[in-house]
């Protein structure tokens, strides 16, 4: 039996993971002791997960973080540079498996995607490695959609065009999007009848978005009937950091060598948590559309090939249908007019779950295991 001390499990993607937990049915498992920490009410009871846990344990405490066997952290960023440092330097030897980015590029972490770098992860274990992180969300999610034809190593090149969600910016964003629609659609109330006139309507909410009242304190700016072409911190390069993701991650994730061109535009707009992807691939050789898709649905038990036609795209491949849940469809691929060798695709995912949580969560029961 391992102990296992699961920290940040009240914020929203611990949430999603302790859902996921439950419903997998991993807070049962014989061989695992977990323990919850908390980093404000120490010694209060657990919450009901379906298990009998001791009381809260206090996060910043190293002693007790250094019995656990494993860590599993989504207490954020802030908290890992924090601790993570001091339970190294004590000689710890447990597992960290992090949902942060803060570790992700380190030499001695690896960035688990199971069902894409099954591979990778397995030949870290057997190597020693003992730092395991989850992706970014437009990574992972982009590469589930694709893991099949990176696989069969048929690609050359990527870019990956973003409509990433409120929920990526965090649990309060989430809220500032909807109370932005709230207002939007408190300003125009009596502008909605069939007979009212556009223009008048258009200027109201014009005027409404460009008010210094309108709720705006989370993004900025608004998202809601707007988006934002920009997401996290500039690199000096003119890239966004979440843009340099991309490149970085993918090819730690693959192990790739040499790198795979990876780049593009990322974009935030008014979904609540599923990011979507407008990818364009060069491929290394001209392959038949069929035999694309086969390989595309080839990638893992969770990709979704969506046939190219409207009523199947509106049916399965939007925000609203993927929300929440574990598919991961692709659609609309077809051959560019650039040549045989270029391919486009439109690809949703849930960014709390395959995005975040679920990676993570999986990791725990291969070290399990
Ligand atoms: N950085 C992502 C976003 C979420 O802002 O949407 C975290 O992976």
């Amino acid at each position: 039996m391992k102990k296992v001390g699961i920290i940040g499990w009240r914020g929203m993607v611990g949430s999603v993971l302790m859902d996921r937990m439950m419903s997998e049915g991993d807070l049962n498992r014989k061989t695992m002791d977990p323990l919850l920490f908390s980093t404000s009410q120490v010694g209060q009871n657990a919450p009901d997960f379906g298990r009998e846990l001791p009381p809260l344990a206090d996060a910043f405490d190293l002693e007790t973080l250094k019995q656990q066997d494993i860590i599993l952290c989504c207490q954020g960023g802030f908290y890992t540079n924090r601790i993570y440092p001091d339970l190294m330097k004590t000689g710890w030897k447990g597992y960290w498996l992090d949902v942060a980015s803060s570790l992700r590029m380190k030499d001695d972490s690896l960035i688990v995607l199971d069902p894409v770098n099954l591979d990778v992860i397995m030949n870290g274990l057997h190597s020693g490695i003992k730092t395991f992180v989850g992706g970014n969300c437009t990574v992972s999610l982009m590469l589930m959609a694709m893991g099949g034809l990176f696989r069969e190593n048929l690609i050359e090149w990527v870019t990956s065009m973003t409509y990433q969600a409120a929920s990526g910016a965090g649990a309060m964003n989430m809220k500032e999007l909807i109370s932005q629609m709230d207002v939007l659609g408190k300003s125009a109330t009596n502008l909605l009848n069939p007979s009212s006139v556009i223009l008048e309507l258009d200027k109201t909410i014009t005027e409404t978005l460009r008010s210094d009242e309108f709720p705006k304190e989370q993004f900025g700016v608004p998202l809601a009937g707007s988006l934002i072409p920009w997401i996290d911190k500039a690199m000096d390069n003119g890239m966004t950091k979440e843009e340099w993701k991309g490149f970085a991650e993918t090819n730690k994730i693959l192990m790739n060598d040499p790198a795979i061109p990876i780049d593009g535009l990322c974009v935030r707009i008014g979904s609540m948590r599923c990011h979507s992807q407008a990818l364009t691939v060069k491929m290394k050789k001209n392959v038949p559309l069929d035999e694309v898709e086969d390989i595309i649905k080839s990638g893992n038990d969770w990709v979704k090939l969506v046939p190219n036609y409207k009523e199947a795209s509106l049916a399965a491949l939007t925000p609203t249908v993927v929300s929440g849940g574990l598919t991961i469809p692709v659609g609309r691929v077809r051959k560019l007019n650039m040549g045989p060798d270029y391919l486009t695709a439109f690809t949703v995912g849930d960014q709390l779950l395959w995005g975040a949580a679920e990676p993570v969560r999986r990791m725990l029961n291969i070290t399990l295991d």
